[in-house]
């Protein structure tokens, strides 16, 4: 019998299912990819992940989206986790790990994944090596969005989101069509508690010490290609198109080399 949340595909307009169709068929040539994204608040990781995730046939999982979800939710999940958010602070190793772990499982992670916020400790990254051990699969690359500290503040505090799709939009840099409108639903845009410059600072802090060493990690393993995260939401998009198998040496060095 089906479950009461399963949907009735006859109840689903030709037009969505042709599309979903299209799209399976697609996926179905692409080769399974694993990517991190790592980078500091502000620095474009979740402006980026909608353009690899649609690419590359991936499904993205934002750590900060999914604590979010749960905040809202007051799930017991989200009761722990909402002071430290807050604060600007991180979550337990244990809970992050915990979800996703469990997103991971998801029909439409089968090409392989965008871990976006996640890992933030050189612990999460252990523990997140240990689960891909078990699978029998690996990470293939992370990108370093690199971006100077000052160029944040602007970004973040003008940062407006749509929450029930991840839409994101910058008063400045991105406006939408109608001033606190979402774009597609016509729904209104909110900003995140933690985006305030008191925060931030927090944030930053939480990142140089808890998550630059998760980059000194991969860049060991030899699977790091720096992004120049400053540049404008296109060049970025242009440098990520960039990011072959076999050229993450060129990208690596790239910007060391300027
Ligand atoms: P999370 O939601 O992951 O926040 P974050 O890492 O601070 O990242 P942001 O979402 O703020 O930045 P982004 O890089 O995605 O920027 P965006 O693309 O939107 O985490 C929130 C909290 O959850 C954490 O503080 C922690 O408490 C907890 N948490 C989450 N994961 C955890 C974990 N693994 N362990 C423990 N705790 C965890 O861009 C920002 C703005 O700039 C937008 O308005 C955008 O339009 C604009 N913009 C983007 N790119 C450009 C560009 N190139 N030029 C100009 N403007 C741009």
């Amino acid at each position: 019998m089906a479950s009461s949340s399963s949907v009735n595909l006859e109840d689903v307009p030709s037009e969505s299912l042709m599309t979903e169709l299209l799209r399976r068929m697609k996926c179905a040539t692409k080769p399974e990819k694993r990517l991190i994204l790592i980078g500091p608040p502000g620095s474009g990781k979740g402006t980026q992940s909608p353009m690899i995730k649609d690419e590359y046939c991936l499904c993205h999982l934002a750590t900060g989206d999914m604590l979010r979800a749960a905040v809202a939710a007051k799930t017991p999940l989200g009761v722990k986790a909402k002071e430290a958010m807050d604060k600007g602070e991180l979550v337990s190793d244990e809970l992050v790990v915990g979800i996703i772990d469990e997103a991971m499982k998801k029909p439409s992670c089968q090409k392989g994944f965008i871990l976006d916020g996640f890992p933030r400790t050189v612990g999460q990254a252990q523990m997140l090596d240990e689960m891909l051990e078990k699978q029998g699969v690996k990470i293939d690359k992370v990108l370093d969005f690199a971006i100077d500290d000052s160029i944040l503040e602007e970004r973040i505090t003008g940062r407006w989101i749509h929450p029930a799709s991840g839409r994101s939009y910058h008063t400045k840099f991105a406006p939408p069509k109608v001033p606190g409108v979402d774009d597609v639903t016509g729904e209104p845009l909110i900003q995140r508690k933690d985006d305030t410059a008191a925060v931030l600072k927090s944030r930053l802090d939480a990142f140089h010490k808890q998550t630059e060493p998760v980059i000194d990690y991969y860049w060991k393993k030899g699977i790091v290609a720096k992004l120049h995260a400053a540049k404008s939401p296109k060049e970025v998009t242009e440098e990520v198109q960039k990011i072959g198998p076999n050229d993450q040496l060129m990208l690596v060095s790239s910007i060391d080399d300027e």
